[in-house]
C-alpha cells in the first residue's frame, strides 16, 4: 500500500521487501504486534494478537535472519520450542545459501530456567544463551551443558558486547521476537535499527504491556519503510531514521 498502491503480495515478493538492506552490518530487527489501543499481550500472551498476515510476515522473517533473539520472559510466557520453521522454510533457507535453521538466541540476566526445558530439548540447533555475570556459576554450568552460554554484563546485558559475540559466530541479520524487556534494553542502547509493527484490529483494555518496557529512554526517531494492509491487519516496517 505504501509506498505505492499494489495488489496482493505473494510470498518471494514479501520476502523481497523485508530483506535485510547490508547484511554484512549488524541488524537487529524487532518484529512485535500490538492490540490498536497498544497492549502487548492479551491474557498473559501474544499469540491471539496476530491475525493471518502477520502470522504469514512472522514466518517468512524467520527465513530471513541469521539468528532469532528472544527474551526469557517471552519463553516463559509463550512457551517457545520446537522448529521455528517449516519445511518449506527450511528448504527456502538452503536454496538460498543459509543453514537450514536460523540461530536460536535466549537472552536471560539470571539463567533461572531449567536445562530440560522444551526450548533446549526441542531445538533443531543448540541455543546461544546471553546472560551477565549476575546469573549464578551453578546455573552458568547447568546450563552449559544444553546451550552455548555466552556472559556479556555484568548486572544487566551489555548488547554492544552481546552484539559483537553474535557478529563474530555469523550471526548478524537478527529478528528480535521480543518481548518488551529485551526490547527496551536494546533501545536504551541505542541498538534497535527496524521495527516490524503489526497492528491487529483489537482492543485489550488498559492495563497490559505495551511493547517496549522500561524508561527514561532517548526518543528515537524512525522512518516508514512500508505499510501493507490485509483485512484489517495493518503491517508497518520502521527503520531507523538517519
Ligand atoms: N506483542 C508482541 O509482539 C510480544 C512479543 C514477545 C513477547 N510478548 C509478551 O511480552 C511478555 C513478556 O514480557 P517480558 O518483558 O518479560 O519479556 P522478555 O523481554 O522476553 O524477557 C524479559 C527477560 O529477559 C531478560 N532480559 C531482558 N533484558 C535484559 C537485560 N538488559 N539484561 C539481562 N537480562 C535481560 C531477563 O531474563 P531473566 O528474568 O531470566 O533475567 C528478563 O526478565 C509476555 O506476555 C509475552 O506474551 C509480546
Amino acid at each position: 500500500m505504501y509506498p505505492q498502491p499494489g495488489g496482493a503480495l505473494d510470498d518471494a515478493q514479501l520476502l523481497a521487501i523485508y530483506a535485510y538492506s547490508d547484511p554484512s552490518k549488524s541488524c537487529a530487527r524487532f518484529n512485535f504486534v500490538a492490540t490498536a489501543d497498544g497492549a502487548a499481550n492479551h491474557q498473559g500472551v501474544s499469540g491471539g494478537l496476530g491475525g493471518p498476515a502477520d502470522k504469514k510476515v512472522f514466518g517468512l522473517l524467520r527465513r530471513l535472519a541469521d539468528a532469532v533473539v528472544v527474551g526469557a520472559g517471552t519463553v516463559r510466557a509463550e512457551g517457545y520450542a520446537g522448529e521455528l520453521l517449516d519445511a518449506q522454510g527450511q528448504q527456502w533457507r538452503l536454496g538460498h545459501g543459509l543453514a537450514t535453521h536460523p540461530a536460536l538466541v535466549i537472552i536471560s540476566g539470571s539463567l533461572d530456567m531449567a536445562s530440560d526445558a522444551d526450548i533446549f530439548s526441542r531445538s533443531p540447533v543448540q541455543p546461544i544463551v546471553l546472560t551477565t555475570e549476575r546469573a549464578p556459576l551453578e546455573s552458568r554450568y547447568r546450563i552449559a551443558e544444553v546451550a552455548d552460554v555466552v556472559v556479556a554484563g555484568v548486572d544487566e546485558l551489555d548488547v554492544e558486547a552481546a552484539l559483537g559475540e553474535l557478529s563474530d559466530r555469523g550471526l548478524t541479520r537478527l529478528l528480535c521476537e521480543g518481548g518488551p524487556g529485551v526490547f527496551g534494553a536494546f533501545q536504551a542502547a541505542g541498538r534497535v535499527d527496524e521495527l516490524c509493527l503489526t497492528f491487529s484490529p483489537s482492543l485489550a483494555g488498559g492495563g497490559g504491556p505495551r511493547i517496549v518496557s522500561g524508561s527514561g529512554h532517548e526518543l528515537q526517531a524512525l522512518a516508514l519503510n512500508h505499510v501493507l494492509v490485509s483485512g484489517s491487519e495493518v503491517l508497518l516496517r520502521y527503520r531507523r531514521a538517519v
